[in-house]
Parts: structure tokens; C-alpha cells; sequence
């Protein structure tokens, strides 16, 4: 009597895990290939300051990992940071910097949206895509 119950349950477990992976993988691949575009560029024009493991460097260059950057900035505010670049005083982790970043004007929107999905994943905690079409709105509605 109690056999069959479980046996049922168990069925109808992996019926969904694997209607759920089937589902998510298209989507997942997606979004890890940005991930992986992302964290290529970001060794190319991000590393030199914010170091490999996003720690920054002393009282020159802000930490992108274990940051209230996510609570601060959304991830518009980011591509136009990442466009553009920025000399503002800022306030990172209650720690004050006031510093020179220079702007990626070559990087494209794809670019720009890969980097942030990495830093998402990454250090943001949150695996979510920044889908290129959020990027292109994002850098043309820049301050
Ligand atoms: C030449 C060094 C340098 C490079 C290269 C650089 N940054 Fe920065 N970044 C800075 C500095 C300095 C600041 C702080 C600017 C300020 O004081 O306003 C900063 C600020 C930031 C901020 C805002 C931090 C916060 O907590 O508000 C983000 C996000 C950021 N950088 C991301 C990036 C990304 C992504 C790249 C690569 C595409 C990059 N940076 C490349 C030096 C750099």
C-alpha cells in the first residue's frame, strides 16, 4: 500500500526535473554564453583596476565584489557607467572614492550587456541575462 505512492511521487518528481532542465537549458546556455563573452571582456578593459577577483585596488579603484553597488545602481545605471565612465565622488561599502574611469566608447551594446550579466553572476548575486535589447535602450536613455 504505502509502496506505490512513492513510487508514483518519485515518477512525477522526475517527469517535471526533466520537463524543467528541457525547459530552462535553451534559456540557461543563452545566458551562459554571455557569461562567458562577459568575463572575457571584462579581462580585457575591467581587470587592469577592479582585479580579477573584483576587489579593486586600495583607495584607487571600487570593489565590484562584496558591494552595495547592487543596491545603489540597477543595471542601466551600470552600462552607462561602463559606456561612458565616471569622476564622481562615490560612496562604496561607506567608503568614500573620488577617481578617474575612463569610458568604453568601442564596446558595443552585445559588449555591454555581456559585462553585466558576468558581474551579475559573478558578484551581483543574481543570475539573471541583461538582454541586449535592455543594453540598447539602456546606453541611448544615458544622462
Ligand atoms: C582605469 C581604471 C578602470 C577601468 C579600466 C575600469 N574602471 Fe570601473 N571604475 C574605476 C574608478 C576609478 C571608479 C570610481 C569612479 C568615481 O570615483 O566616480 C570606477 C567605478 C566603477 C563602477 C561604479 C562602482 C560603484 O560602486 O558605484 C562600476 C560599476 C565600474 N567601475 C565597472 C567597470 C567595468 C565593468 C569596467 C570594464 C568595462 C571598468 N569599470 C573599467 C576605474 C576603472
Amino acid at each position: 500500500m504505502k509502496q506505490i505512492p512513492s513510487f508514483l511521487g518519485l515518477m512525477a518528481i522526475l517527469a517535471v526535473c526533466i520537463a524543467q532542465t528541457s525547459c530552462q537549458s535553451k534559456e540557461e546556455i543563452f545566458r551562459q554564453q554571455y557569461v562567458v563573452e562577459g568575463m572575457m571582456q571584462y579581462e580585457k578593459h575591467c581587470e587592469n583596476c577592479h582585479q580579477k577577483d573584483g576587489s579593486g585596488l586600495k583607495d584607487l579603484y571600487p570593489p565590484l565584489a562584496k558591494t552595495d553597488l547592487w543596491k545603489r545602481l540597477n543595471a542601466n545605471q551600470i552600462a552607462c557607467i561602463i559606456k561612458n565612465g565616471q569622476k564622481e565622488a562615490i560612496l562604496v561599502n561607506q567608503k568614500p572614492y573620488q577617481n578617474y574611469m575612463p569610458g568604453n566608447a568601442k564596446l558595443e551594446a552585445l559588449d555591454v550587456a555581456e559585462i553585466i550579466t558576468y558581474l551579475r553572476d559573478k558578484w551581483g548575486n543574481d543570475p539573471r541575462i541583461f538582454p541586449l535589447d535592455s543594453a540598447r535602450l539602456a546606453l541611448k536613455n544615458c544622462p
